[in-house]
């Protein structure tokens, strides 16, 4: 049953419920009754609502302050339902069979049932299928697809744990699905395959821009829109809404290619330096790490949780390393930079 209940304060508050089969079935009933509820998914938590019912996704903009020219993604029970929301063609075909489930989000030309609101009046729509067992099964007891961005305030960091959400949220959301922290921890590759001719990458993530490559038999575009005011090359404005700002913590970010434990080692107490790898031979409370061995994956999984730690501190500045390597590199590096971007 439920876990955390209501306050006595004046305002409601989320409640956080637990997996049983009794809440899932309860919560499937408010879906498809039109209201709003937080769920997990195996990339970052989303803010769910009934992606065929126009007025309940006009509620997921409200209540995370979301520009309406922000398109949703359309999350999906099966891979069979691609062709309901979507045209599909053999490169999609393909992607899915490769990833699905999982953090992969296609690109497609949209059909008529997909409400103006859930694309932004776009003419195509963002296609999920997730991987975690929980939303799968009240995908099914819905029955439709789910509109869900992720849930948070817009432009803060992306959440990875339900009490992240009800920390952001918490105030304009009733019902949050606890599904444990995020195994991904970065939200969903975007693929743009509107022509499978010419795959685009819209957003590094999940899955690395290689794998799709190599599925399909060949390369995928990076945009080369830059960041404003970032030293580095970028992926810019490309899925639209999209801001350079997204995903930013209040304390300012400064980036380095590499972090240097000597400077750390001496650095004053109120700098936050976060390194990709663990650092062993210093054990100063003001530095962190991402993941023991330095591996993508685990700095992924990492990632904003950490950078939400260290934002409810009282840090003056966050010192962050680029990751160096691995098959999640691309997708922490913009995550990263976002966080670092002040436009
Ligand atoms: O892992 C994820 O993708 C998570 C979980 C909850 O599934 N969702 C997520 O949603 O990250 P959100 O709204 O934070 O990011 C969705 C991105 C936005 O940047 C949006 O612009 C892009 O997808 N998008 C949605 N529809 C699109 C479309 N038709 N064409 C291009 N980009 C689109
Ligand atoms: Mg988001």
């Amino acid at each position: 049953m439920k876990r955390a209940s209501r306050t006595g304060g004046r305002r409601p508050v989320a409640s956080v419920y637990r997996g049983t089969p009794r809440n899932l079935a309860m919560l499937a009933r408010l879906l498809r009754e039109g209201d709003l509820v937080a769920v997990p998914t195996e990339t970052v938590y989303g803010l769910a609502a009934d992606a065929l019912n126009a007025r309940a996704c006009r509620r997921i903009f409200e209540a995370k302050g979301r520009p309406a020219a922000d398109p949703l993604i359309v999350h999906i029970q099966s891979i069979r339902e691609l062709e309901l929301v979507a045209e599909a063609n053999p490169a999609a075909r393909r992607l899915a069979s490769a990833f699905w489930p999982g953090p992969l989000t296609l690109v497609l030309p949209k059909k008529p049932v997909i409400p103006d609101v859930v694309t932004a009046g776009r003419s195509s729509v963002a296609v999920r299928m997730p991987a975690h067992p929980l939303l799968r099964r009240l995908l099914k007891l819905a029955a439709r697809p789910l509109a869900a961005p992720s849930a948070n305030p817009f432009g803060y960091l992306s959440p990875t744990t339900a009490e992240h959400v009800r920390h952001g949220l918490g105030l304009k959301i009733r019902h949050i699905l606890d599904g444990g922290p995020a195994r991904i921890g970065i939200e969903s590759t975007i693929v743009d395959l509107r022509n499978p001719e010419k795959p685009r990458l819209l957003r590094p993530g999940g899955i690395s821009r290689a794998s799709i490559a190599r599925v399909l038999g060949r390369t995928v575009a990076v945009p080369t829109v830059r960041l404003r005011s970032v030293a580095h090359r970028g992926v810019g404005q490309l899925a639209p809404g999209q801001l350079a700002r997204h995903y930013s913590p209040h304390t300012p970010i400064v980036l380095h290619r590499r972090l240097s434990l000597a400077a750390a080692s001496k650095s004053p107490l109120d700098e936050a330096w976060l390194f990709i790898r663990k650092q062993l031979k210093y054990n100063r409370k003001n530095i962190f790490w991402l993941d023991r061995t330095g591996d993508s994956r685990g700095a992924a999984r990492r990632l904003f949780s950490l950078l939400q730690r260290l934002d409810e501190g009282t840090w003056r500045v966050i010192h962050a390393e680029l990751a160096p390597d691995g098959a999640l590199a691309e997708a922490i590096n913009d995550r990263l930079r976002r966080a670092a971007s002040r436009d």
